[in-house]
């Protein structure tokens, strides 16, 4: 079907000024007088919507008619032509219904709740919300790629079946194809009869599997879906989410912080550079100064604390937190806003978190009591990196996992990259959707996936 995207109509539009074109999308709105009809149409490509001006003596009562149809699908022919009022505009000469739109459309009025949104996932990318959204996501997306592309990282892709839990958190998905039977006298024996012959689960983290890929090509990164059964409900966590995880050679913990904070800050000029309507968009509609806020963080250096320190500007902060910080106990989010937002005002690097809180590859750091260990914390959110230099003593390491109760045979492979020529190595993980709203300023997790994925709804 030969048409025009309206985004093109919009940015090139030198070439079709005055001539005729083909456009298609759908109804957003529509406007009707005895002499003249406008519509807004929609087709996906461009926030802004192209008007129709529908002249009724040119064009004929029973094609207009069926038209005027919020969520209707048009395909419609006409001049384009400069306006005063909206830049450009389509001087309607024919029309096509694609397809009719009953009634019962639940996107009739110009404004809906979110949370009425999230109960027509199907029908959410028809508003400019999450046309907004999406077209963030998109852009978002593509500068990870690039950022990586132009520093020489390679792209790989790891398992999202595995055998391991990277994290240890016990959060992981079970896969089977397996109903538990009376037969089986214990859980060996039917994980051993299972598709794989062995206990399966989704992917909580690539981290593991990218580790044993830069182990060879240097340095890596994965981007795609982790999965986690958390039973957080909370607005930053979702089941099903995507990470992006570079994992780097003879790199350690204060080389891997300026690679996050120079990719961080790339990835933000990138998006402001290519989604200037739709950054305008969240900045009038969601959060005021958010185009300001952005432009800042590239321009200015992100804040460095230690976790110790960070404990102690807690405890003489004079909050009143729900939950007490002692040395040793795991931040919480109110903590993590606290410091980025109030005290420090910027994103933040708390570094050298106790090793009891942190997973097993984390390297030790001489104290013996800490690890080489790195969350980045953004105001509005709270950690959107987890970050660290990677034990690369075979021997230290096999001690840390032993600590944990962790079966070492069914992680001989990873022991492996310690065991032959091992390195010292840094990655972290961003979590794609939290960084969707940062950027955006979307308030809820659940906004920035097409099919949001959470406890108990799927
Ligand atoms: O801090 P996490 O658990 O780190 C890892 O998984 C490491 N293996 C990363 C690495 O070093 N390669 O998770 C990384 C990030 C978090 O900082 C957070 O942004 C995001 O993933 N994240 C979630 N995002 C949405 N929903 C959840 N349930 C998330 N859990 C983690
Ligand atoms: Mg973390």
């Amino acid at each position: 079907m030969k048409h025009t995207d309206v985004k093109i109509l919009f940015s090139e539009h030198q070439q079709f000024i005055d001539k005729s074109v083909t456009v298609c999308g759908w109804v957003r709105t529509w406007r009707d007088s005895k002499s003249i009809a406008f519509i807004e149409l929609n087709d996906g490509t461009s926030l802004k919507n192209l008007q129709l001006v529908i002249e009724k003596d040119k064009v004929s009562e029973n094609i207009v008619k069926p038209a005027l149809v919020v969520g209707a699908a048009l395909r419609v022919v006409g001049k384009f032509i400069p306006s005063e009022r909206n830049g450009f505009e389509l001087s309607v000469e024919d029309i096509t219904v694609l397809g009719g739109c009953p009634q019962d459309y639940p996107l009739q009025k110009k404004h809906h709740t979110l949370e009425f949104l999230r109960t027509i996932p199907h029908l959410r990318p028809r508003t400019k919300y999450f046309e907004a959204v999406f077209a963030v996501r998109n852009a978002l997306s593509f500068a990870i790629h690039k950022y990586f592309n132009k520093n020489g990282y390679k792209y790989v892709h790891t398992p999202i079946i595995t055998g391991s839990d990277c994290e240890g958190a016990g959060e992981m998905f079970r896969v089977t194809t397996q109903p538990w039977n009376a037969k089986y006298n214990n859980e060996e024996e039917y994980f051993a009869d299972d598709f794989f012959g062995a206990k399966a689960g989704l992917t909580v983290s690539g981290q593991l599997e990218g580790e044993v890929a830069a182990m060879g090509l240097g340095k890596i990164y994965t981007f795609g879906p982790t999965f986690r059964a958390e039973h957080s409900n909370t607005t930053r966590h979702a089941a099903e989410f995507w990470q992006i995880e570079p994992e780097v050679c003879f790199c350690d913990l204060s080389d891997i912080i300026e690679i996050a904070e120079d990719f961080i800050k790339f990835i933000i000029k990138d998006v402001l550079e290519n989604c200037p309507d739709e950054l305008e968009y969240f900045n009038e509609r969601i959060e005021k100064g958010l185009i300001e806020k952005l432009r800042s963080v590239t321009e200015s250096g992100f804040g460095k604390v230690t976790y110790t320190e960070a404990v102690e500007i807690l405890k003489k902060s004079g909050k009143e937190f729900k939950y007490a910080v002692e040395w040793g106990c795991d931040l919480q989010t109110e903590h993590e806003r606290y410091l980025t937002e109030e005290y420090f005002k910027k994103p933040l690097f708390v570094t050298d978190y106790p090793a009891d809180i942190k997973a097993f590859y984390m390297k030790q750091n001489p104290d013996n009591k800490t690890v080489a260990a790195t969350d980045l914390l953004v105001p509005g959110i709270g950690e959107i990196i987890g970050c660290s230099e990677r034990e690369a003593d075979l021997e230290k390491l096999k001690t840390a996992m032993l600590k944990r109760n962790m079966p070492l045979e069914s992680y001989t492979e990873y022991l492996d990259t310690r065991k032959y020529g091992s390195v010292p190595h840094s990655g972290f993980g961003l979590g794609f959707e939290r960084m969707l709203m940062y950027i955006t300023g979307v308030q809820n997790i659940r906004d920035t996936l097409l099919y949001p994925r959470t406890v108990g709804s799927l």
